[in-house]
């Protein structure tokens, strides 16, 4: 399957001109079957208050920017991956959604918040789904995520081929652990960084895509908008084999060090 990443700058606080941007970054695109997008890729990162953060938020079922994806999804027949600010009641959450050609597949809402986010936004209860889409298994996790190995782990328990990973970067660490995620899980990563300053906060771009070997197979700048493509095998992460004696998944001593809780491999699936 063929994915791009689109690393832009996100204007903060202006969806209209977030979705024109994309519009005019994915032009640049011919055949694809899934593009991921940064982190609330709709309305920039760092709100002022959770206030600001209400103002800005959208409904997942009344939402322009998804009606935006959605009909992308649908004129290019594709999946689209994008980080937006999820509103539920009273409620925020810092999301991801998968949408497919016939519109919404489903959401994530970030886990671990990082920093003032805990100030804004509910951390996620919709705990770490896989999607069984057309084009392969996929989970999602979102930016300050990567910083827990167990996320990763059971969404590649739960048989995910490639997670994808919505960003807002602002530490130097994540490009250099994704190849290591990768390679302990069998899987592909596509993490879509932003660019940009907001207040105190610089974004770090350098978007990456990484396989089932640890290898980046694609990556993007420092500072410039634009599309980061890599076909990927999907299969290949089917295969947990690191030598023909070595199964990565069932060699894993869980009767010594546990398995998240559960009892057996077929709880957390
Ligand atoms: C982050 O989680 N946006 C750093």
């Amino acid at each position: 399957m063929r994915t791009s990443i689109i690393q832009f700058a996100p204007v903060f606080g202006d969806i209209d001109e977030n979705i024109k941007k994309i519009k005019k970054l994915t032009k640049k695109i011919k055949t694809v079957d899934l593009i991921v997008l940064p982190e609330l890729a709709s309305t920039g990162y760092k709100f002022r208050d959770r206030d600001e953060a209400i103002v800005l938020s959208e409904r997942l079922q009344n939402s322009r920017y998804l009606e935006f994806l959605s009909s992308m999804a649908s004129k290019k027949s594709c999946y689209i991956i994008s980080g937006f600010n999820e509103r539920e009641g009273e409620k925020l959450y810092n999301s991801s959604v998968l949408i497919g050609p016939e519109g919404i597949v489903g959401v994530y809402r970030k886990l671990h918040l990082f920093w003032d986010e805990k100030k804004i936004f509910e951390p996620g209860n919709l705990g770490l789904p896989v999607f069984d889409t057309e084009i392969g298994k996929i989970g999602m996790l979102i930016c300050f995520d990567w910083m827990f190995p167990e996320a990763w782990r059971i969404l590649a328990l739960k048989e995910a081929a490639v997670i994808a990973h919505p960003a807002n970067l602002v530490l130097p660490y994540c490009q250099s652990v994704t190849p290591s995620y990768s390679l302990v899980n069998r899987i592909f990563i596509v993490t879509a960084n932003r660019l940009g300053t907001e207040e105190n906060l610089t974004f770090t771009g350098n978007s990456v895509i990484t396989n089932p070997k640890g290898e980046i197979i694609a990556y993007g700048s420092f500072d410039k908008e634009e599309v980061i493509t890599a076909d990927i095998d999907t299969e290949l992460a089917a295969n947990k084999m690191i030598t023909p004696e070595n199964d990565a998944f069932k060699d894993r001593r869980i009767d010594v060090y546990g398995n998240f809780g559960m009892l057996s491999d077929s709880e957390v699936l």
